[in-house]
């Protein structure tokens, strides 16, 4: 079965329906608009099985919790995915199902370290990882020219030359374009190499958009600011950072460092479980706990999430606070784990 694909917002920002055997997926939908997509979904009698994010977005607003409940479908992002939102992870290789047809999961790391495209019916829905004529910018945090580059090339461009590629943006109110105009043409991809594509894109100096600070921090968290006070981005990025490995050791050794996790206590308990002898203090509930935590402030804190974008916050917000040696475990519980680090629940 072939899925129709339709965009939602006319804007350059894109939102896609995409229906099969009478249920729908949103893709990368913008918080200011759900009335629009459920009167959408009304109007065409279907149900929403999946709402479904590209990437961690920087230009707008993601669901919040009770936005997402409001939807009434399981929010599906890649594993790498920061939010402590998302109902199901996916990744590459995994495939969605969709009223008969199926969505099937390529991972394209590069534009964030979460950037997914999904195939279904000779269409591909490429994020931001390819736009038409051109991709999506690397130079946000955990940005990888390198690997976007060989995700597309090796992933992407070996698609069937007619593949209709819908992209997450087009600020010249363009639809669509093909796999084959893209590996021919495309003015980012076509003819470089490798090295020469990195050195483009370090190259290119975009100005940062509007409020990407904000739109990350929530983006990132599934929090309002007014529920953490987000310090600023530049405060949370100059965080020192300690390397699963490194913490490995340290924990072993005569002084190991106080962890503190900020995660969500079902995320603290669940498929990922968490470092032993962690301190639980979800982020939002940092200010809240502040003056049981001034007990550590001269202690080594480590601080842990999912991710490791949610405890450079919070690593920002106890420097802040007068904490004295704050360090955030690079990649948080996804990269421990990949070290081999153990767990429990
Ligand atoms: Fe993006």
């Amino acid at each position: 079965m072939t899925p129709t694909i339709d965009e939602l917002n006319g804007t350059p920002c894109k939102t896609y329906l995409v229906i099969a055997g009478g249920e729908a997926a949103l893709v990368d939908p913008l918080r200011d608009r759900l009335d629009t997509y459920r009167a959408e979904l009304a109007r065409r009698g279907v149900a929403l099985r999946w709402v479904i994010d590209t990437h961690t977005h920087a230009d707008h607003l993601m669901l919040t919790r009770d936005a997402k409940a409001a939807l009434g479908a399981p929010f599906v992002m890649h594993t790498a995915s920061p939010s402590p939102l998302v109902d199901r992870h996916v990744s590459d290789g995994d495939a969605l199902a969709l009223g008969g047809a199926s969505l099937a999961v390529i991972a394209t790391p590069g534009h964030t370290p979460d950037s997914m495209c999904l195939v279904t019916g000779g269409a591909l829905l490429s994020g931001d990882t390819v736009l038409i004529g051109g991709s999506g910018r690397t130079d946000f945090p955990g940005g990888d020219a390198g690997a976007q580059y060989d995700a597309v090339t090796t992933r992407l461009f070996t698609l069937p030359e007619g593949t209709i590629v819908y992209p997450g943006h087009d600020y010249k109110g363009r639809a669509t374009t093909t796999i084959g105009d893209e590996r021919r043409h495309s003015a980012r991809y076509a003819g470089r190499t490798r090295d020469e594509y990195v050195a483009l894109m370090a190259s290119l100096d975009l100005p940062m958009p509007d409020k990407v600070q904000l739109a990350l921090q929530v983006n990132q968290s599934g929090f309002e600011p007014e529920e953490v006070g987000f310090p600023r981005v530049e405060e949370a990025a100059a965080l020192a950072e300690i390397t699963p490995a490194e913490l490995a050791a340290r924990l072993g050794g005569d002084a190991p460092p106080v962890l503190l996790d900020v995660r969500e206590p079902e995320e603290f308990v669940g498929e990922l479980g968490h470092v032993e002898g962690s301190l639980l203090v979800p982020l939002d509930a940092l200010a809240r706990r502040m003056p049981k935590l001034l007990g550590y402030a001269d202690r080594e804190i480590v601080v842990v999430c999912r991710a490791g974008a949610r405890s450079a916050t919070a690593g920002a917000i106890l420097e802040r606070a007068g904490f004295r040696d704050i360090k955030n475990l690079a990649g948080g519980v996804l990269a421990w784990r990949a070290s081999g680090g153990p767990v429990c629940r």
